[in-house]
């Protein structure tokens, strides 16, 4: 490991079956008005909303509802946010779902007291906040963001055809996280695969870089065993509390800043995904999955010997006689059969995408510098062009 560093990581968990009785412990320490922010209804429909709205009662809290969050949170929805945050005077923001409802919460909290344009200030001009920031707790019903541990707030403007995630500090990461499994035992199963390999990305982005001996590394090809093997048992089985947490927990690390400790990340998938979802909003995870092979062909000649890693340490490629690039595309063909085998979208036209977009979608892809290959526009057009 050569990279220096510094690592704190505030928010406090509560993981488990029944782990919302730890709601309670937390709302005292914050004052009597409460924004409780949500999505499209499904915690009306699992009585999730019921449990937490019986709890800031007990608390003695007042509630101020803000639901219809919508998967890729919008700018406008976020404008819409600030007013109810500022009406209601909010102490604390609950946000009660997915990645969705808890980076809008974030985005809210850094808002209600700064007098500039959110969107320019956090999501073009990348600022960080210099004001009062709400504190916000979540109650996470949907795993894969890891928006529950970290500072990642993603926001999608339409009319600028942009959809830009803001990685805060530590002092916008959710102050408290509440996380039992079984809530998320009713997230349709297109959605737990696409949060399911939204993690497997997250760890893939931070390990496809540098070429040190890192910890950090090790630590990730742990954590993607683990994810395949509860991956597969989850999908025959969405009910298996087992395969379940273990999804969830591994969600939470693959995102709470560890495992980038003392390394570059690329990130390049991500910003793909982003510029494809920034004009189809299609959902986020499937937006990875149907570039990550286009991608990862194109830049494994720049990286051969950290894919050859992968595919010996993470797919159980035996190296034995064979070339260090025959053993890195025997790892990749195997992860491109699992990801066919657990359902996720391979290209980009089954999410919407159309080859009349693709000079758009060139043009809303931020370029990192992190990975293997720092990527040209034309290396962006033809990686897309082969994801359709
Ligand atoms: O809106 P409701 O009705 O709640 O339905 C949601 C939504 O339709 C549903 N859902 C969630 N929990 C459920 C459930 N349905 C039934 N039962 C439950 N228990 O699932 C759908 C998707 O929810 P969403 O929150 O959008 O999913 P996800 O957690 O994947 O979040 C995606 C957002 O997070 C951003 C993405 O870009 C996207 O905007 N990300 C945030 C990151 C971060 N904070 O660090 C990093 C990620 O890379 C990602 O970019
Ligand atoms: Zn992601």
């Amino acid at each position: 490991m050569i990279g220096n560093f510094t690592y704190c990581n505030p928010t406090k968990i509560y993981f488990g079956k029944n782990a919302l009785e730890g709601l309670k412990e937390e709302l005292k320490k914050y004052g009597k008005n409460v924004l409780l922010v949500y999505g499209g209804g499904s915690i009306k429909k699992n009585g999730i909303y019921e449990k937490v709205v019986a709890a800031l009662k007990e608390s003695g809290k007042q509630i101020f509802e803000d639901g219809g969050v919508m998967p890729n949170p919008s700018y406008a929805k976020l404008c819409e946010g600030i007013s109810r945050a500022r009406a209601a005077k909010a102490d604390l923001i609950l946000a009660v779902g997915g990645g969705s409802v808890c980076d809008y919460a974030k985005a809210v909290s850094v808002s209600v007291h700064c007098d500039e344009d959110a969107w320019e200030k956090y999501y073009i001009r990348f600022e960080e906040p210099d004001c009062e920031i709400v504190p916000v707790g979540c109650v996470l019903t949907m795993v894969g963001t890891g928006s529950e541990m970290n500072g990642g707030s993603v926001i999608t403007n339409h009319e600028q055809k942009l959809k830009i995630g803001h990685v805060f500090g530590e002092n916008v990461f959710p102050k408290f996280s509440i996380l039992d499994p079984e809530f998320t035992f009713t997230v349709p199963k297109y959605q737990m695969v696409s949060g399911i390999y939204d993690i497997m990305s997250h760890i893939l982005e931070q390990y496809f870089s540098g070429t040190d001996d890192n910890t950090s590394d090790y630590i990730s090809e742990g954590l993607l065993r683990s994810l395949i093997h509860s991956a597969d048992i989850a999908v025959e089985d969405p009910h298996n509390y087992e395969a379940r947490s273990n999804l969830m927990w591994t969600a939470t690390w693959a995102l709470n800043t560890l495992i980038a400790k003392g390394k570059t990340t690329d990130w390049m998938v991500h910003m793909l995904g982003q510029a494809v979802a920034a004009h189809t909003d299609a959902t986020h995870g499937m937006t990875l999955a149907a570039v990550t092979m286009p991608y990862y062909t194109f830049i494994l000649p720049y990286g051969t010997a950290k894919f050859a890693r992968y595919a010996v340490n993470v797919w159980n490629v035996d190296p034995a006689g064979k070339s260090e690039k025959e053993v890195a595309l025997e790892g990749l063909s195997r992860m491109e059969a699992w990801m066919r085998k657990i359902g996720l979208v391979m290209n980009i036209s089954e999410l919407g995408a159309t080859r009349e977009m693709l000079d758009g979608m060139v043009k809303s892809t931020l370029i990192m510098d992190g990975g293997y290959k720092v990527l040209t526009e034309e290396d962006i057009r033809s990686i897309l062009s082969a994801s359709f």
